[in-house]
């Protein structure tokens, strides 16, 4: 982005009006934005639209805007629940090198190491306004994240732009065996603290009269059963994300609040560590799984996750969006060792039941 735009996007913040750059055809009429004509000139036409205007008007200067507008954060408040680590972690990373100012949310009462070099890092892009910041929350202490999030959107000039739900666990137990208490505690933090900082992020949204975009990270798990796989809970924790973000959406898209999910099928983090490491065969059945023949990586949702957050999805709410969908295509037959993958009629069928089902 050149310095001169850079400086006005940030002079535009300051002044509170950053998140409002949003393309007119993008936003619900209630929150067009009313614009001198210089402004609308250089910062609201995009695309085709700025095209025809600089066929007809000399004085109007073609810029790219995609990059540099539609995807930017400058400016804007984030909050990342499960921030301390894994994919909340290199999300929080990805919103501050497109602009953001990010709080990361999770358990440990100080970060980890690798939290304190990713904020070295983000201070040595040297970006206008982006930062990292850390707060000590549990998300299943509904009070405590209400409070929080009220405070980050105050201390922020009054102003919460984003928010991603990362915070989650897994645990293994045969359903038929699966504990009250392990059930419960997966459900609390998974589906219930999920919803909690939507709540709170979609409430200090409203207060402050700005649209948002909440992001909740699901899991290809919510919607197939891990063939081979003892996570009743997770699974069940992750499908109610879904219903959670759908619910929303209907309700907040009139706000102009964006609601949707991102669905990771199987990447490497701490969390499924645990697992990979206790099984030596376990990440190539995983990798045989996808498409791709490989697991994924924490970085290869950055693109999906900045895209959502920023103005260039400004039309996408009560969405899944899978990375990768290949977790839910290729499912192999883990216990058994002769049949690597389902046969074509399986597929056809699997195919066609999760086809319906996202169709209703
Ligand atoms: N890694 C994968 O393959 C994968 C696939 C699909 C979905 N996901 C989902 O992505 C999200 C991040 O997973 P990850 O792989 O980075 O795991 P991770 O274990 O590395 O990170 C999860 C983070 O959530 C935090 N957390 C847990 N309970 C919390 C609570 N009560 N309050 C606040 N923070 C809490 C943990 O401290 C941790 O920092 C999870 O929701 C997970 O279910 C991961």
């Amino acid at each position: 982005m050149n310095s001169l735009l850079r400086s006005a996007l940030i002079s535009r913040s300051l002044r509170g009006t950053h998140n409002s750059y949003i393309s007119p055809s993008c936003v619900h009429p209630s929150r067009y934005i009313t614009t001198s004509p210089a402004r609308k000139n250089n910062d609201t036409l995009v695309g085709v639209q700025a095209a025809l205007r600089a066929r007809s008007d000399p004085t109007f200067t073609p810029r790219p805007t995609l990059l540099q507008k539609e995807f930017d954060l400058t400016g804007r408040v984030a909050v990342v629940s499960g921030g301390n680590r894994g994919l909340g972690l290199e999300i929080s990373e990805a919103l501050c090198e497109a602009g953001a100012i990010v709080h990361c949310l999770d358990l440990p009462e100080t970060p980890g190491d690798t939290w304190h070099a990713t904020q070295k890092y983000v201070k040595r892009l040297n970006l206008p306004s982006a930062r990292l910041e850390y707060a000590n929350v549990d998300v299943t202490n509904q009070g405590l994240v209400w409070d929080t999030i009220e405070k980050i959107a105050e201390n922020e000039g009054g102003r919460l732009d984003v928010c991603i739900a990362a915070a989650g666990i897994i645990t293994g137990s045969a359903c038929l065996d699966c504990p009250a208490e392990e059930f419960s505690k997966v459900m609390n933090v998974n589906t219930n603290g999920v919803f909690y900082l939507a709540q709170a992020a979609g409430r200090q949204m409203v207060k402050y009269g700005r649209p948002g975009s909440i992001i909740l990270i699901a899991s290809a798990s919510g919607t197939v059963a891990n063939i081979g796989e003892q996570v009743v809970a997770y699974n069940a924790s992750k499908s109610a994300v879904l219903q959670i973000a759908r619910s929303m959406a209907c309700e907040l898209g009139q706000k102009g609040i964006r609601v949707n999910t991102i669905s990771p099928g199987y990447i490497r983090t701490d969390m499924t560590s645990v697992f990979l490491d206790a099984r030596a065969q376990l990440q190539d059945t995983w990798a045989s799984q996808n498409p791709l023949g490989r697991l994924g990586r924490p970085d290869e949702l950055r693109g999906v996750v900045t895209w959502l957050a920023s103005d260039a999805s400004t039309f996408c709410t009560g969405s899944e969006f899978v990375a990768a969908r290949g977790d839910l295509l290729g499912i192999t037959r883990a216990n058994d060792p002769n049949s690597k993958h389902i046969s074509q009629d399986e597929f056809d069928h699997f195919f066609f039941v999760t086809a319906s089902a996202r169709i209703r």
